[in-house]
């Protein structure tokens, strides 16, 4: 029986203690403890980003000598001197190309998605958006990932989901699923981990 939804739960009140601005900071700590995705100078993309707290963890653990940029439909509150934010739809990959392109940025060594839809109530229909937008996710991390480079993808089990699984294993490798302890009892959500060929 899943637990129901607690807007207050422990993991929401340790980010409200440790000054991070969700709880989903929680996955993305317990994901790179387990595959050491993040390095001291590291340059980082964070495809859907608002509030912002998986890139203040990201800020703190690539140092003043990397850089993380984030993506949102909504703005996002100023974090860190390493960090840029822009208020832009990463469905539209021109935007983004451009918005990358004048930054001038070294090699990008890693990129998460913690995206989601807004949800319309129909299960399979939210289901579908996430894939879609993870799609859109993953073109920008073909285009602008470096090889051998992770990329984190949000993803809602459902009818489409082992499709969408096979076109990531045809396309990526070292492809893991991972459940983060953060991650409510009651949700579908699974993070993909991958590597760039
Ligand atoms: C769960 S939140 C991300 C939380 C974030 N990881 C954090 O730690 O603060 C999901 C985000 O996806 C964003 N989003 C949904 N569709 C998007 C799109 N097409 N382009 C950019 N962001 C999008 C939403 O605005 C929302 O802020």
């Amino acid at each position: 029986m899943p637990k129901p939804y607690t807007p207050n739960d422990a993991w929401s009140r340790k980010a409200a203690k440790e000054g991070f601005r969700a709880r989903s900071v929680y996955k993305l700590m317990e994901l790179d403890e387990r595959f050491h995705l993040l390095k001291p100078g590291q340059t980082v993309l964070d495809l859907a980003a608002a509030p912002g707290s998986w890139l203040q963890y990201a800020s703190k653990r690539i140092g003043p000598k990397g850089l993380a940029i984030g993506f949102d439909l909504k703005p996002i509150a100023p974090i860190a001197d390493n960090v840029r934010t822009f208020e832009q739809d990463i469905t539209q990959p021109e935007k983004i190309d451009s918005l990358l392109e004048a930054e001038h940025l070294p090699a990008i060594g890693l990129v998460l998605s913690d995206i989601a839809p807004s949800t319309s109530g129909i299960r399979d229909v939210d289901q579908w958006r996430s894939i879609e937008l993870n799609q859109a996710v993953l073109a920008i991390a073909e285009r602008w990932l470096t090889s051998g480079g992770f990329c984190v993808l949000k993803v809602f089990r459902g009818a489409d989901f082992d499709g969408f699984l096979r076109e990531v294993k045809a396309q990526w490798k070292d492809v893991r699923i991972a459940t983060p302890r953060a991650s409510r009892d009651r949700s579908k959500e699974v993070y993909l981990v991958m590597k760039k060929l």
